[in-house]
């Protein structure tokens, strides 16, 4: 299999473990816009395509590489599906996603809500150049938990417990969750896509 150098349009550490881990067996070397030194363009589109096109665009356009962006959230079903394409913005600046995961955690109680489920989401845009973005999406439905459990992943995932387990993704290894998540899901479907032998 050849060796080929992509972009990962993303400063998130969390993200870029995760895809780089996933995509190095098909002869994938990632780089991610924080080792290229790439600026973060404003996510100024309302939907989670738009979001992950435009980060996607601005990277290929800027490296001549193909790039990967993905814009991914919690979608909670009782708030309406927030903080969707807000996710990130919800944990405030400096990032704290205690705050973020209270907030929901308040929005739920606020409402008192009995429907506690979620899901994550995850749309996947590829852009190569002079070609057209092609989008992948992947999802995993679950429940929001109260208090959070357990250390591992990063953002939501301590409040987000996977519907047919016991744990939250905070709880689970990074190889069981790897199994399971959106970004995975997403990543399967272009993995399918663009590496049929
Ligand atoms: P993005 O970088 O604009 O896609 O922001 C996505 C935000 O959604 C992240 O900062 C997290 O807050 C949240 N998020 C996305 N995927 C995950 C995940 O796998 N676990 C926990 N939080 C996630």
């Amino acid at each position: 299999m050849g060796h080929e150098t992509w972009v990962l349009a993303s400063h998130n550490a969390g993200k870029i473990k995760e895809m780089e881990q996933i995509l190095a067996p098909f002869g994938v070397a990632l780089k991610s816009a924080r080792d290229l030194d790439l600026p973060e363009p404003d996510e100024t589109e309302t939907t989670f395509r738009g979001n992950a096109a435009l980060k996607a665009r601005a990277a290929c356009e800027a490296t001549g590489l193909p790039c990967l962006a993905d814009d991914s959230g919690l979608s909670v079903d009782a708030l309406g599906g927030a903080p969707g394409i807000y996710s990130a913005r919800w944990a405030g600046e400096p990032r704290d996603f205690g705050r973020a995961m209270q907030r929901v955690q308040d929005e739920l109680a606020d409402k008192g809500a009995s429907d506690r489920t979620a899901r994550f989401v995850c749309t996947i845009a590829l852009a190569r150049p002079g070609q057209e973005i092609v989008f992948f999406e992947g999802e995993v439905a679950g429940d929001i938990v109260w208090p959070p459990r357990g250390p591992e992943g990063f953002g939501y995932d301590p409040i987000f417990q996977p519907h047919g387990h016991v744990r939250t993704f905070g709880e689970m290894t990074a190889t069981e969750k790897r199994a399971l998540s959106h970004r995975a899901r997403a990543l399967d479907t272009m993995i399918a896509t663009e590496f049929k032998p």
